[in-house]
């Protein structure tokens, strides 16, 4: 479980080509949330976290949102963005661990989650919500998706249930949506939630 806090780990995930999460394209129900977006939303801060090869900052990037920041701790998913997106702000593509971000320096409107939170130690999930608030700006929001199912096992992804999340969220934001997502990812039909939560003041 420990690994799983390493950047080598999952560094050596993309190395060996281990990356069953990796869907090679925008998960369905974040781009119908961007697509959903008005055009005053496109100079927004936005984080993606854990954000690995980042089909939705790329996709947010096509769609001129011109705030988008990625941050991962492995640094060839990264680089092979920058690879991909040459014009794409040195500056927005953050090689650090997501928990060290400082909220004094970075703020943002809202932060996509996807296959993050999953990813990291279940010991550390009240730090994930302690972290997202702090980097949250007032009345910001987090979106995304996470897994309404039980993996099992000892290692990533760790799975989580509706009244899991409630209890850990709700005493930094306001849930306002979590539902089960009707656009998933074919492969993810029905094992995943839909999430909009607001930050509390
Ligand atoms: C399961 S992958 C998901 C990648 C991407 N969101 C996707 O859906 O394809 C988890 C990602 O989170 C990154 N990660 C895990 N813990 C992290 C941390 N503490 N700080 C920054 N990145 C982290 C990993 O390097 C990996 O790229």
């Amino acid at each position: 479980m420990e690994k799983v806090n390493q950047a080598e780990f999952w560094q050596q995930r993309y190395e060996t080509d281990s990356i069953g999460w990796d869907m090679g394209e925008v998960s369905p129900p974040l781009k119908a949330y961007i697509d959903q977006l008005p055009e005053s939303a496109k100079a927004q801060a936005i984080l993606v976290p854990g954000a690995g090869n980042a089909y939705e900052v790329g996709y947010l990037r096509e769609q001129g949102f011109t705030n988008v920041t990625l941050v991962d701790f492995a640094q060839s998913p990264i680089e092979a963005f920058a690879k991909r997106y040459p014009d794409f702000p040195a500056e927005h593509l953050i090689c650090a661990d997501f928990f060290t971000l400082s909220p004094e320096q970075y703020q943002f409107d809202w932060i996509l989650e996807q296959t993050f939170f999953c990813a990291i130690n279940p010991l550390r999930r009240d730090e994930y919500v302690e972290q997202m608030a702090a980097l949250l700006k007032p009345n910001g929001r987090l979106v995304g998706l996470l897994f309404d199912k039980a993996f099992g096992r000892d290692e990533p992804p760790f799975g989580g249930t509706k009244e899991e999340y409630q209890q850990r969220f709700q005493p930094h934001f306001e849930i306002e949506i979590m539902e089960t997502s009707y656009n998933s990812h074919p492969a993810r039909q029905g094992s995943e939630l839909f999430i909009q939560m607001r930050v509390k003041a």
